[in-house]
């Protein structure tokens, strides 16, 4: 039988893990800061510098996912249907509009609009509407999904493409707790 996703390779589960855990992290991590100024006191009462630690953070757990996430897929099945002229078109076409999507929006935000900075009371002057912020709400996690189904689909690996469903999910997730809270956060300043 063909075997469509290998549940038994370890990496699979490595890289399931820091796919739900960087979110998490973050989420909790910014919170904190948000409540008890965790992050500036470490980073000895500059809120700047707090968050500039933080966005390294964040990035090199980044950077570490996608190492696991490739690491998985070179372990897994690939299927011969995937393998086509057609399917690595559509693949580099992801990969590349999904970079677009999330320099550009790295670009317009700068670092600690990008990382969290509202936590840390870092405020941007005004909202953000040109590109990429005019064709999506969420440039940089739509950015990220597409960058994970491009490489999911070069490789031809279904688990490729259940590990970027679960990305999709958790960044809808994440965004239920993070849009409420930055909504609250430019309101209390406006008061
Ligand atoms: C978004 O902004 C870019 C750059 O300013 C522009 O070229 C593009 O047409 C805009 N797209 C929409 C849908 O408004």
């Amino acid at each position: 039988m063909l075997k469509f996703i290998d549940f038994k390779k370890p990496s699979f589960w490595y890289a399931l893990a820091s796919i739900l855990f960087n979110p998490t992290f973050w989420n909790i991590v910014a919170r904190q800061e948000y409540h008890n100024r965790l992050l500036t006191k470490l980073a000895g009462g500059n809120p700047r510098r707090g968050c500039y630690g933080l966005a390294l953070t964040i990035f090199s757990l980044g950077i570490f996912r996608d190492y696991l996430y490739s690491q998985a897929l070179s372990e897994q099945p690939v299927l011969p249907l995937l393998q086509t002229g057609m399917v690595k078109l559509v693949a580099a076409g992801l990969f590349l509009w999904g970079n677009i999507f999330v320099l550009s929006s790295m670009y317009a935000l700068g670092v600690t609009g990008t990382y969290l900075g509202d936590y840390f009371g870092i405020l941007m002057s005004h909202r953000v509407t040109g590109f990429p912020f005019n064709v999506s709400n969420n440039p940089m996690y739509q950015g990220s999904t597409m960058v994970f189904m491009a490489s999911a689909l070069w490789y031809g690996t279904p688990a490729g493409i259940l590990l970027t469903a679960i990305v999709y999910l958790t960044y809808n997730v994440a965004l239920r707790f993070e849009e409420p809270f930055t909504a609250m956060i430019y309101s209390k300043r406006k008061q």
